[in-house]
């Protein structure tokens, strides 16, 4: 018998049809003409490699992504060298790299301090993390999550005084390395925290990887309650191979920021087996596809990517370059 439909009522259906289109109503947005694409593998990638690598290589990688039109670098960290040694030099890189009007040069800081050194290394933007695991988060930066959100409060007002820009990212958004499952309330309440403190964008890290698409849309839902979509953006590491769907499906949901690592480098040191982020390469051949603009330059891209892949002595993570590098 048809009836009318709860959110169009204008639309007599059918029962069945009815059922389909309450289950889907979230689906209506359409996809964005562009995509910014936070590129962090000169941070997130490198920060997980053992062996040395000198101040020289990431500036040339760093110079070699602002060629190829990426508009946002993630360049270093202001962390404890004890906790992260190949950070060490990014003041260093960051007076040595050569900047692009409009491209933003960023820098992890976990505390004020790091923030401070940020400010004297001449970065105008930085990123704080926090988790939305506890175990994580004690792991991670020794402290709870509530004492890693008091720590963010002098740097934001510190960084108000500087002109700088704060980013916030929540890690462990579909699930912990130490705890397994994390509910999408939890993020949502650290993410609500750190947009409310003055962050003005809130990246949702899935540090291990675990996330399907089916996750990441229902956690998009229930976040964007508390932030809007954008004023998101989704960090996928492709442990699980699950990246790319992850990425679509948050389109879906309308966000339109992602961070990603050339060549697919890295992982976190402090959550054993993950592997790197999603690969810029694989991200720019996906976007180019669906006519999304992001600014970059997927040849150029590549050419970086292969070069980073050489100084660490091993093929590259992304699939598009091993594809091209095959022909
Ligand atoms: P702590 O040991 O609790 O800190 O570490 P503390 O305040 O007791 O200080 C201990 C020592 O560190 C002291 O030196 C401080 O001076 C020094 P000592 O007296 O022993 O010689 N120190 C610092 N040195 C340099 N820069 C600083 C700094 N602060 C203190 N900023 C701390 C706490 C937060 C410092 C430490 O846990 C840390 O550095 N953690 C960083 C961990 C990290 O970088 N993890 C990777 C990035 S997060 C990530 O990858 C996830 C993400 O990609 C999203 C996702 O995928 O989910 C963002
Ligand atoms: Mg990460």
């Amino acid at each position: 018998q048809a009836r009318s439909h709860r959110f169009f009522p204008q639309f007599p259906i059918q029962g069945f049809l009815s059922i389909q289109i309450i289950q889907h109503r979230s689906i209506p947005m359409s996809l964005p003409s562009h995509v910014r694409l936070v590129e962090v593998g000169p941070r997130d990638g490198l920060q997980n490699e053992a062996q040395p690598i000198s101040v020289a290589d990431k500036v040339r990688l760093v110079d070699a992504l602002t060629a190829a039109g990426v508009s946002y670098i993630e360049v270093g960290s202001f962390v404890s060298p004890k906790w992260v040694p190949q950070m060490a030099g990014s003041a260093e890189v960051f007076a040595q790299i050569q900047r692009k009007p409009g491209v933003t040069y960023a820098a992890l800081a976990p505390n004020l301090r790091g923030f401070e050194d940020a400010v004297a290394a001449g970065v105008k933007e930085v990123a704080v993390f926090a988790a939305a695991s506890e175990a994580f988060s004690q792991r991670n930066i020794n402290c709870s999550i509530s004492e890693s959100l008091a720590r963010f409060v002098p740097i934001m007002e510190a960084a108000k005084q500087h002109g700088v820009s704060v980013r916030g990212y929540v890690s462990c958004v579909l699930g912990c390395p130490y705890e397994g499952n994390v509910a999408p309330e939890q993020v949502a309440l650290v993410a609500r925290e750190l947009y409310a403190m003055g962050c003005y964008e809130v990246s949702l890290g899935d540090t291990i990887g675990t996330g399907t698409a089916g996750a990441t849309r229902k956690l998009i839902e229930v976040v964007a309650a508390d932030v809007p979509r954008e004023k998101l953006a989704g960090h996928f590491h492709d442990t699980y191979g699950q990246a790319m769907a992850n990425i679509y499906a948050s389109l879906l949901e309308g966000v339109s920021v992602f961070d990603s690592s050339i060549a697919g480098l890295g992982g976190c040191p402090y959550a054993k087996g993950a592997s790197g982020n999603v690969a810029t390469e694989d991200v720019v051949y996906l976007l180019n596809g669906l006519g999304i603009d992001s600014g970059i330059d997927l040849e150029a891209l590549i050419v970086a990517g292969q070069h980073i892949s050489t100084v660490l002595g091993r093929a590259s993570g992304s699939r598009v370059a091993r594809a091209r590098s095959a022909q």
